[in-house]
């Protein structure tokens, strides 16, 4: 086995420790990219290919690059909202390789030359944020944090903030409200953040593991980095494998893997059952029947994208043969109808309707035209909301829909309708569009 890149501790326990870590190599990078033109650095991560291990997967030298050169203040915001269900990657470099974080989102502030970094942690990680305080202090004891970092012209302060548990704010637009103290709500881009980010000046947000995969790629190079995974997504990932798999957990592995591999290597699925399907991206993205040809797709953002879903945060979610897909989907449903922040029509709007009626679905209380309304719902909401939660609501229910049909049929069919309410009739809302038979 290779030493991990990012989950370092595996290999050196106590690498969360300054001295342990910078006797194992730790702030090379940062030293090494003071000695170089901040445009140069940008270059190094262009060139490697990293894409943001955020969710979206945009490349992240080109996000830098979006930096205005101009005078003035310029911040860098570190995703560690990390809300997702089923990922819980971020909180352990948070934990065990605090340094690597740290030092990487230095390293990319030089490079856009910002003034200061804002570290946006999920408010439940507390406990990790008070660490992460301490370890900030002892880097800038040691010259890499505040003034004059590593004896260069170069300033720079670090900050903590705490959210206080809404996943809309890990949307990076609705992440810097929160920072600004506002209602965490998403803003209208454009302008986009590269531009005009946190309090109006250049802010580049990237993702907590984005940023740990920067100090390797410093020291070692470009074409180092890309001898993992494809030329399209290179590098290590680590994938958080939950659900109904024999040894959950996270697994740092290069990019490329199969799904087969994967699920292989996290002890296969529990208690011997089968594979029914697979949520690659938690439940924001669509999930796809464990059928051959998805167990031998590779984990790439192409190749994972080329069967209708996405990498995402590669949250891996494992469904055995007796998961019952209506009620996994109801889940799902009422999650993003409780994250919905309100701010636009169709989110708030579609994601109470849609829980509405997969409410109906599952308690038998359903036509068999509310499964047409609700693939309408959804659709009616793809693309027309203010940020991508609207879109994420709408895989859970599109996907499901699509590969496991039956499970749907089979519910409406045994419903009674005698007992199903008017559409419309609840809690004094506006009526839904009727289903077909209503
Ligand atoms: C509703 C919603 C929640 C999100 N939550 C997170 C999160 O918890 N952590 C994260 O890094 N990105 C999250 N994102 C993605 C961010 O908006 C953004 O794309 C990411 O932080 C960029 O970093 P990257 O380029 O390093 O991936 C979320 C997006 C949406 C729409």
């Amino acid at each position: 086995m290779p030493p991990h890149i990012l989950l370092r501790e595996l290999d050196i326990p106590d690498i969360r420790n300054f001295d342990v870590y910078t006797a194992n190599g730790g702030y090379e990078g940062l030293r090494k990219a003071l000695t170089m033109k901040p445009d140069e650095v940008t270059q190094v991560v262009k060139d490697s290919n990293l894409r943001g291990r955020g969710g979206a997967g945009f490349p992240t030298g080109l996000k830098w690059s979006f930096v205005p050169k101009v005078e003035g203040p310029k911040y860098v915001a570190v995703n560690a909202d990390e809300s997702e269900p089923g990922t819980f990657k971020d909180r352990q470099i948070l934990e065990n390789n605090p340094h690597q974080l740290l030092e990487g989102a230095l390293i990319c502030a030089y490079a856009i030359q910002a003034t200061a970094i804002y570290i946006y942690c999920r408010g439940e990680f507390w406990d990790l944020a008070h660490n992460l305080e301490e370890q900030i202090e002892v880097a800038r004891k040691a010259g890499w944090v505040g003034q004059n970092i590593g004896g260069s012209h170069w300033s720079c302060e670090v900050y903590i903030h705490l959210g206080a548990g809404a996943y809309i704010c890990g949307e990076e637009s609705a992440l810097l409200n929160s920072i600004e103290g506002k209602l965490g709500q998403p803003r209208v881009r454009p302008p986009f953040p590269a531009v005009s980010g946190l309090y109006a000046a250049p802010t580049v947000i990237n993702n907590v593991e984005t940023l740990a995969n920067v100090p390797p790629i410093i020291v070692n190079g470009a074409a180092w980095f890309k001898t993992m995974g494809t030329e399209k997504s290179p590098g290590p990932k680590i994938f958080c494998m939950s659900g109904h798999i024999a040894r959950p957990g996270n697994y740092e592995l290069p990019l490329g893997i199969t799904f087969r591999e994967l699920i292989e290597t996290a002890g296969g699925v529990a208690n011997g059952k089968k594979l029914k399907a697979i949520l690659p991206s938690g439940a924001s993205g669509p999930m796809v029947p464990g059928t051959d040809q998805v167990l031998d797709t590779k984990l790439t953002y192409e190749d994972v994208a080329a069967l209708g879903t996405v990498l995402g945060s590669a949250s891996v979610i494992i469904l055995d043969e007796d998961t019952d897909i209506v009620w996994a989907t109801l889940k799902m449903a009422r999650f993003f109808r409780h994250e919905s922040c309100g701010k636009c029509t169709p989110c708030r709007e579609g994601t109470y309707w849609l829980e509405k009626r997969m409410e109906a679905i599952y308690g038998r209380k359903a036509a068999p035209a509310d499964v047409k309304l609700i693939e309408d719902v959804a659709m009616q909401m793809q693309g027309k909301c203010l940020c991508a939660l609207g879109d994420f609501a709408t895989s859970p229910i599109l996907s499901s829909v699509k590969h496991f049909r039956s499970e749907y049929d089979a519910y409406v069919a045994s419903a009674q309708p005698a007992v199903r309410p008017a559409a419309g009739a609840a809690r004094g809302r506006a009526a839904a569009p009727a289903a077909a038979g209503d």
